[in-house]
Formats: C-alpha cells, sequence, structure tokens
C-alpha cells in the first residue's frame, strides 16, 4: 500500500455529468476513512460546458479535482484515447493500490483500461447493467469496464445475474444498492429550496419534463425532428419544459430551435437542485437518459423512456418507467393515458436507501484491513 502510513490509495475518475453524482456520496464516505484511505480525483474534462460541469462542482460542493485532463469532445476513438493517455500518465505518477470508476461513460472505459494495463485493481460502481443491445456506446463501455474490473458493485439483482452468465466470479460481485438515490437524499433539503418553479412560472402537475440526449435519439436526424413534432404536439395538452442538452442544441437548426421555443419551454442544462425540484413536481417525465429512469422510479413519478431497450429493467419491475420507443402514437396513447392517472405512485427497490456509499466503502475498507494484516503477516 502507499505511502508511509499504509493507506490505501485510491484515483476516482469522472468525466460526464452523470458520474459527478456518482462519485460525491463516495467522496464523502472516504472522509469518514481518512485514516485508511487516501483519494485522488481525476476529471477527463469529457463534459467541459459549465452547465454539465462546474455547476455540479459547485452545487455538490466537491472540493475541486486534483487533475483535469480537458480531453473535451471528439468521436468516442479520439475521446477515449486521450482520458487514456492522461489517466495513464497520472496513475504512472500517482502509483495507487486501486481505481474506482463508476457509471458508463467514455471516461469510465478509459480510467478503467489505463489501470488494467498497469494491473491496478479497479472497483467499478454501477456494474452489471446491459441493455443487449451493442448499438449503444454504454453498453460496450459496461461490458468491457465490468470484464476487467476486481470489484463490481451493483445497484440491482438483475445486474448480478448478468455478470455470473457472463463467467464473472461470485466473489467479485457486490449487491450494494443505487448511489445515484445516496445523492438524491444527500440534498433533499436543498433541492426544496430551488426556485425553479418561480423562476419559470411552473405549477405542480402542470408540466412535463423533456429530456434528449442518446445518440439514437439525436444523431439520426428523421427520429430527432419525429421526436420534436411529437412534442409539439403533446405541449398543446400540457407544457412541456425542455432543458436541452449541448449535443442536441447543435443537431438542431437554429431557425426550428426559435419556432419550437415557441410552443416547449427550452432552456440551458440546469443544476442538479433544479432539475430534481422540478421532477418532483412534474406530472410526467419523457427521457432517453438512464439515470432520469432511475430517479423517477425512487421518487414514484412516472416516467416514459423514448428508447427501445433499457438497461435499467428495475425501473420497469418495480418502478414506473415504460418504454415507449420513437413511435409517435405509442408516445400520444401513453402521455394521454398518465394525464388522466395520479402523479405520485408508491414503489420500494431493495438498497435505493441512500447508503450505498457506505455499503461500497466498507467493502473496500475490509479489503484494506486484510491487506495491512497480510503486510503485517497476520491472519484476519
Ligand atoms: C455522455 C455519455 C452518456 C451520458 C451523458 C450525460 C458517453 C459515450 N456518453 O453523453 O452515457 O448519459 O454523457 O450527459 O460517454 N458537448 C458539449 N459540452 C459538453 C459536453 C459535450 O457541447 O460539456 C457536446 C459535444 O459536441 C460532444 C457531444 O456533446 O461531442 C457529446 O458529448 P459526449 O460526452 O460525447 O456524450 P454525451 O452525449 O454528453
Amino acid at each position: 500500500m502507499a505511502g508511509r502510513n499504509k493507506k490505501m490509495k485510491i484515483v476516482c475518475i469522472v468525466g460526464a455529468r452523470p458520474n459527478f453524482l456518482k462519485i460525491n456520496p463516495l467522496l464523502h464516505e472516504f472522509k469518514r476513512y481518512a485514516q485508511a484511505f487516501s483519494i485522488c480525483l481525476v476529471h477527463t474534462g469529457q463534459h467541459y460546458d459549465i452547465g454539465l460541469s462546474k455547476i455540479f462542482f459547485d452545487e455538490l460542493g466537491i472540493n475541486k479535482y486534483d487533475y483535469n485532463l480537458e480531453i473535451g469532445s471528439g468521436t468516442h476513438a479520439q475521446q477515449t484515447a486521450k482520458a487514456i493517455v492522461g489517466i495513464e500518465r497520472i496513475l504512472l505518477k500517482e502509483l495507487p493500490d486501486l481505481v474506482l470508476v463508476v457509471g458508463d461513460v467514455n471516461s469510465t472505459l478509459a480510467g478503467a483500461i489505463a489501470a488494467a494495463k498497469l494491473h491496478i485493481p479497479i472497483a467499478h460502481v454501477e456494474a452489471g447493467l446491459r441493455s443487449f443491445d451493442n448499438n449503444m456506446p454504454e453498453e460496450i463501455n459496461r461490458k468491457i469496464v465490468d470484464h476487467i474490473s476486481t470489484y463490481l458493485f451493483t445497484s440491482c439483482p438483475e445486474a448480478n445475474e448478468n455478470l455470473k452468465k457472463e463467467g464473472i466470479s461470485s466473489d467479485k460481485i457486490f449487491f450494494v444498492g443505487n448511489i445515484m438515490i445516496d445523492s438524491l437524499l444527500d440534498n433533499k433539503k436543498r433541492i426544496k429550496f430551488s426556485k425553479i418553479l418561480n423562476r419559470l412560472k411552473l405549477k405542480k402537475e402542470e408540466f412535463i419534463i423533456l429530456t434528449l440526449h442518446r445518440p439514437e435519439n439525436v444523431e439520426n436526424m428523421d427520429n430527432l425532428v419525429s421526436l420534436l413534432k411529437v412534442m409539439v404536439n403533446i405541449s398543446v395538452k400540457l407544457r412541456v419544459v425542455f432543458p436541452i442538452h449541448p449535443r442536441t442544441r447543435k443537431k438542431i437548426d437554429p431557425f426550428i430551435l426559435r419556432r419550437i421555443n415557441k410552443k416547449l419551454t427550452i432552456v440551458n442544462p440546469l443544476g442538479y437542485f433544479d432539475f430534481q425540484k422540478l421532477i418532483a413536481n412534474c406530472k410526467l417525465v419523457l427521457t432517453d437518459s438512464g439515470g432520469i429512469q432511475e430517479e423517477t422510479s425512487f421518487l414514484g413519478i412516472p416516467c416514459l423512456t423514448l428508447l427501445d431497450k433499457t438497461e435499467r429493467p428495475i425501473t420497469i419491475r418495480c418502478g414506473t418507467n415504460h418504454l415507449v420507443g420513437r413511435s409517435k402514437d405509442v408516445i400520444i396513447r401513453e402521455v394521454n393515458r398518465f394525464l388522466n392517472r395520479p402523479t405520485k405512485y408508491k414503489t420500494k427497490i431493495k438498497f435505493w436507501d441512500g447508503k450505498t456509499a457506505r455499503r461500497i466503502v466498507r467493502v473496500l475498507f475490509y479489503e484494506y484491513k486484510k491487506r495491512l494484516n497480510h503486510k503485517n503477516g497476520n491472519k484476519i
């Protein structure tokens, strides 16, 4: 183990918006075990817009990262390759005992590959999720990361099953629950105090939230245009608030954007507290985001997912999620169905309880003690 004080040194890798929410509860928990862990936080810079990155660090109070690789945008290969090179340089300097990666974005993949090639053990938080569709870039990231990780922390029983079916040994898999829910519960008060409803002149349950950023919805112009037409159609019934991802904004002609802005309420990406306040108060969510499928399921808010598949089937089995794909008729039918129904549903999903970070750090602390004792020649 690193250093004279025999702490376990962990390099944590983040890069994109959802990663910041997943790492924050862990950083807090590691602090409680300061005698055991020394943490180094690396931001790859995959997300660099203030609204996708800085605002999350500021709001969540994440004490600055130790490194920012500023990899920025690019093709998947360019983005991943730049991050691998940068992370490798840091790992060679820091010589950590463990690399911790979260989620399924390109930065997650880069962190895991750089670590594996240097024979550094990897912990993957949110392991085992599968859409069984390799056309989703995240699916490729998930599979590779899981197969080279040493500790696989899962959020639902399906994930454990997926990993076992792929031949991953059970003793590497730890069912710990959903780390996103830790963030949601930790910030409950601050979300409550958000003034976003006043700012956008919204009334409880009198609006729908829309988010769109997945390549299958926004890179294919036919799909994007058809989805936007459906949303304009829906906005006649209830106001649609659309915090627009930069990737999606770039795809829409500014003239069209101005025209649909008269129908939809288009706003820049929101900070975490404002966005969660909107979710908690809306009538319905329309989205293609994985994290939002989970948050709505936890909160009991109906969610229509604009995809054909989800890597998070537990949100359908035990939550409020419904897959509606991209068909105009199906989307409108389901929206109508939910507009005439109650907004809140009761849901309870095992270990989505705000204690996931605690469970993860306990596993790692046990490993720390084991190594320490081994070093000192004791058995535990
Ligand atoms: C990434 C993740 C996705 C996650 C999402 C959350 C991958 C493969 N995808 O998708 O799993 O759900 O983040 O937001 O890692 N851009 C900006 N400013 C930024 C960041 C991106 O303008 O701060 C634009 C760039 O043109 C970029 C494009 O958005 O090329 C896509 O960004 P990228 O990080 O590749 O993927 P996301 O769509 O954000």
